[in-house]
């Protein structure tokens, strides 16, 4: 072996080969050069392909639309019971990976009366049961004051209860456009098979997906038209639990359901 530069430390053959087999894992593939070399001039450098070479055909993603595969999944259901299986197997959306289990509804489908929440929450996602933690609780006793309940068999007193998401979002943050947009032809369907005489917008996100539009504080109490419905956009329980002020106008709003469910048998 050639005598070492001083300062270098003397290392024997099989060092040597550790070294490089070490570096190598490493994910170095070639030694370095006795001049720099500008890796972006070699670039612009490479050989171009021959005239008569057979053309490189780039391999392109195949090009799946989450949207169109919720809308022909959700339109091919010809009931709750394959609605809620070709949903819970939809794999396009995100949210799906994070949750424990797929919400789809809760109550009584011949229900006048449909409540289209906005996403599960922590307790939801636990139990596979929309509304059941304590703003869930508050909305059974919100509708129980004007005679509805999810557990009631007759129409006339029965609410049906769905929410626009079936997975929890992470940290409970609010569903992003795109998420809520594949999930709208199966909320579309929803309601089309359950075919309630109205609907109850819970919140910003129901209002987004229903109507295309926020602001429930300026919306709520004002009827409205949802996939060919009457629809009351109303503040959601968990906001009426951080501002119990805002119970006043929800009562009221309660009120103008029960007078147009009247109306309308
Ligand atoms: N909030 C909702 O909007 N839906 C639920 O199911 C629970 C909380």
């Amino acid at each position: 072996m050639a005598p070492m530069e001083p300062g270098h430390a003397q290392i024997d053959l099989l060092a040597a080969r550790a070294l490089l087999e070490w570096q190598m894992e490493l994910g170095a593939d070639e030694p370095i050069l006795d001049a720099p070399l500008n890796r972006y001039d070699v670039a612009a450098e490479a050989p171009k392909p021959a005239a008569d070479a057979a053309p490189v055909v780039p391999l392109e993603a195949e090009a799946v639309d989450p949207v169109a595969v919720a809308r022909a999944a959700a339109e091919a259901a010809g009931d709750l019971e394959t609605l809620a299986e070709v949903q819970s197997a939809y794999d396009h959306c995100e949210l799906k990976k994070g949750a424990r289990n797929f919400v789809f509804a809760d109550g009584n489908p011949s229900a006048r009366v449909l409540i289209l929440g906005e996403a599960p929450g922590r307790d939801e996602d636990l139990e596979g049961r929309p509304f059941v933690g304590r703003a869930g609780q508050l909305l059974d006793r919100m509708f129980a004051a004007i005679g509805l309940a999810r557990t009631a068999h007759h129409a006339n007193e029965a609410l049906y209860i769905t929410n626009v998401m079936p997975w929890r979002p992470p940290q409970n943050r609010d569903p992003e456009p795109a998420e809520i947009a594949m999930m709208l032809p199966f909320v579309m369907r929803h309601i089309e098979l359950v075919n309630p005489d109205m609907i109850v917008l819970m919140g910003n996100t129901s209002c987004a997906a229903a109507l295309g539009k926020r602001g429930i504080l300026r919306l709520r109490g004002n009827w409205s038209e949802a996939f060919g419905k009457p629809a009351m956009p109303m503040t959601h329980p968990a906001y009426l639990l951080r501002n119990p002020a805002a119970k006043r106008e929800a009562w009221a709003d309660l009120l103008e359901i029960k007078a147009r469910l009247g109306e309308l048998s």
